[in-house]
């Protein structure tokens, strides 16, 4: 297994280039499905849980290359149906295949996904969704067992919470069933918007891109045809890469990023006291000695992602004065904290809030990584702390992260990838 060997009191400098978006790419893999001829989509991350997708894609008889960052796939000859638990297990967003499935074969098994680390997770949203669409579907053996022999319907879907991926299984799946599906309280993610155009752009009615209300007419059955396409910049990385420049007190630019995707990011980190200079692809941090405390609550879009609160725990032990961090997505999703207490932070867990005390001087250790965001939170600590930290576990940070030591290195830190 690899770990990371991070020798602290690192100052960076220069330019991380930012990945297509994982998150953007893996239901645009999944929607590949509904078409009938090779779908290529560029600026493709390489991280593992695309190259997990496309296996399970493969399984299923669809054809893949992935070279450099491009993905061709040809989903024309797709003989299974059945999503596997050998797969689906290792990634939760395999699920994002029983939408498409369902829609253009009228049947499917996807293995359930079972337990995550950052709390319970369930599809009931998708699962509730899908039978108003006219499926049948059944647990059995650890299995969604879906049926619609007459193929699915639009209907009017409200959803109780938003949920992205929920968002994008209905919305491939209305994409192909006969008549018009109406969403409601659907999730707005830049990465839900794209799915949206490129079916837009492939001859899919749909109105409300961008907002809570979503109206799609099917095309009942009829595969599509969808042209090229660029995967959007990955807020997430660009977001992490920000943190490290304002954690290091370095100027770091990115290149390739969305400013527009990262406005909730970008205005906690000036609460803090950082800067930007921002150009159409570059967005540059100017950092402060004085970092101010925040108070942060984790929301859907626009509002401030889940996916950055590790991150800015880390970066909140080095602000002076009391941070208060609120996790309103997920239940479990602090694991990052008792490492990083290890590391010397101070932080208080009360339920779902964090309150970090700062600053503390922070000093290299052993810690484990937990799950994907926590990874890099553990490495943005391991760039200012005294001596050497070494990050365990870190197959959770390749799910999600392109290259992260090489970018890093890039710039100036003294990280490197070792064996165990
Ligand atoms: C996606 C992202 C993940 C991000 C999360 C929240 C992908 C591949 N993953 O995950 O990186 O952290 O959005 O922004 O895009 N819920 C239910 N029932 C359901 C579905 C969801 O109760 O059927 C709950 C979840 O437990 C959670 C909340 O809704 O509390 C939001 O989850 P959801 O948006 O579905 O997260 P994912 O799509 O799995």
């Amino acid at each position: 297994m690899d770990y990371l060997q991070i020798l602290g009191n690192n100052h960076l400098t220069g330019t991380i280039k930012i990945s297509g978006a994982k998150n953007a790419s893996l239901p645009l893999i999944a929607m590949s499905i509904l078409t009938k001829n090779r779908v290529v989509m560029h600026n493709v991350p390489h991280v593992a849980d695309i190259k997990t997708l496309l296996k399970l894609l493969g399984n299923l008889g669809a054809e893949y290359t992935f070279e450099d960052e491009t993905v061709i796939i040809d989903a024309s000859r797709i003989v299974k149906t059945t999503a596997t638990y050998d797969i689906v297990k290792t990634m939760r967003a395999s699920i994002l295949v029983l939408g498409p499935l369902l829609a253009r074969f009228g049947h499917c098994e996807v293995s359930l996904p079972g337990g995550c680390a950052i709390g319970q997770r369930p599809i009931d949203l998708h699962l509730k969704a899908l039978e108003q669409m006219g499926a049948q579907i059944e647990i059995k053996a650890g299995y969604v067992q879906a049926k619609a022999p007459e193929g699915l319907h639009g209907a009017t879907i409200i959803f109780d919470k938003i949920t992205v991926t929920g968002t994008a299984n209905i919305i491939m799946a209305a994409a192909l069933a006969k008549g018009e599906t109406h969403i409601i309280n659907a999730a707005r993610e830049p990465e839900v918007v794209q799915l949206c155009e490129v079916l837009r752009d492939a001859g899919v009615k749909i109105e409300g891109i961008a907002t809570a209300m979503l109206k799609i007419e099917g095309t009942n059955q009829e595969l599509l045809h969808v042209e090229p396409f660029r995967i959007i910049p990955d807020r997430i990385e660009a977001g992490t890469y920000l943190c490290a420049g304002a954690i290091t007190n370095s100027r770091l630019s990115i290149s390739f990023a969305n400013a527009a995707h990262l406005e909730s990011v970008l205005a906690k980190l000036e609460e803090m006291g950082c800067c930007f200079e921002v150009t159409e692809h570059t967005i540059t941090v100017i950092p402060t000695e004085n970092l101010q405390p925040v108070k942060i609550v984790t929301q859907e879009y626009p509002g401030f992602p889940t996916d950055m609160q590790a991150q800015f725990v880390a970066l909140a032990t080095q602000a002076n004065g009391v941070s208060i961090i609120e996790e309103r997505l997920f239940e479990n999703r602090f694991m990052h904290v008792s490492e990083l207490q290890r590391m010397g932070a101070e932080i208080t867990l009360n339920g779902n809030v964090a309150t970090i005390t700062g600053k503390t001087a922070l000093s290299g250790a052993d810690v484990m990584a937990t799950d994907l965001r926590a990874s890099s939170a553990l490495v943005l600590a391991g760039l200012i702390a005294e001596g050497e930290t070494n990050v365990h576990r870190i197959y959770h940070l390749d799910r999600g992260y392109d290259s992260l030591e090489k970018k890093l290195q890039s710039v100036g830190a003294h990280i490197k990838r070792l064996k165990e």
